[in-house]
């Protein structure tokens, strides 16, 4: 990939800055962000780590939108972050006039870029990105399952004491307090993990799964993750600008699949060259079905509040 932009360089645009820049995810890298010489400065620190690791991926950072110009993928994760014990769904009002004004931007400066929506609250403005750009979901998607799912793996391995490297787990449903973690999923070297852990076990995997956000939130006080979900960030770029074909959870457009239409949820989704190529429709159970129905309905309030907001129904 030639150029990427991440706009927005607080501590997640930041920590997701370190990774692409130092795997080389990208020739160029650029830093935008309203403080512009904060993000030339941030620009600098990430261009002189990377350049310890090998890496010729030059980084670049500044305010003015034209920096936009060329970039083949726009990773936005601009916006205010929740404080401890609000939703992500509180910090809308504030967030959506930023997303709507980087929509803008895009569509003038590199109107054919893919769109990776990071932001808060990720499956609102996610929608809101791809109704504005005009775009099909390939092009415009968000993340949020890979640092779901992170977390999941994470509990897994403390309750199970088994490595990170043969777990494998899968998240869907909104970011947020009606994701649905599919235990029916999760292994461990492709062992069903109900052969290690009592219901009750996994039920504390999936409660602190879901509010894995927010305990970080509430010890740090100040502001949110910002490591995982950099890397989470990163996971998915790679994928992209590789053109891996990985099979990663991401927040897609749903088109029909999963008996639903024009809302934007986390479900498994093929990334390669292009974006978001596939969304994989799985068989769930009743219970599963009816968490994910839940969640559906969670976010289609939401996106109705959005659309309230916007004065638009
Ligand atoms: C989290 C926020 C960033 O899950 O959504 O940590």
């Amino acid at each position: 990939m030639n150029k990427l932009s991440i706009v927005g360089a607080g501590m997640v645009g930041e920590a997701a800055a370190q990774i692409i820049a130092r795997d080389e995810l990208c020739r160029e890298l650029m830093l935008i962000d309203v403080q512009g010489e904060l993000a030339q400065g941030k620009a600098l620190d990430v261009w002189q780590a990377a350049v310890e690791s090998g890496s010729d991926t030059w980084v670049y950072g500044g305010s003015r939108a034209e920096l936009l110009q060329d970039s083949e993928l726009v990773v936005i994760t601009a916006g205010v972050p929740r404080k401890p014990g609000q939703s992500r769904q509180a910090v809308l009002s504030t967030n959506l006039p930023i997303l709507d004004g980087i929509m803008q931007d895009i569509k003038r400066h590199a109107p054919t870029a893919t769109v990776l929506v990071v932001s808060n609250p990720v499956d609102v403005l996610t929608y809101r990105a791809w109704s504005l750009s005009g775009l099909s979901r390939n092009k415009v998607f968000g993340q949020a399952g890979v640092l779901d799912t992170a977390r999941m793996k994470c509990f897994i391995a403390e309750e199970t004491g088994f490595s990170v490297r043969d777990i494998s787990a899968l998240v869907l449903g909104g970011h947020g307090d009606s994701m649905v973690p599919l235990m029916r999923y999760c292994a461990v070297g492709c062992v069903p993990l109900s052969n290690f852990l009592s219901a009750q076990q996994i039920g504390h995997i999936v409660e602190r799964t879901r509010n894995g956000g927010g305990e970080i939130l509430g010890l740090k006080k100040l502001g949110s993750a910002c490591d995982a979900p950099g890397v989470a960030i990163a996971q998915m770029v790679d994928a992209i600008a590789n053109g891996r074909n990985r099979i990663l959870p991401a927040v897609a457009i749903l088109e029909g699949e999963y008996g639903r239409e024009d809302v934007a949820m986390g479900v498994p989704c093929v990334l390669a060259e292009g974006g978001l190529t596939r969304v994989i429709e799985l068989d769930l159970n009743e219970q599963e079905r009816a968490m994910f129905d839940g969640s559906a309905d969670q976010v289609v309030r939401d996106i109705a509040e959005m659309k309230a907001l916007l004065g638009l129904e």
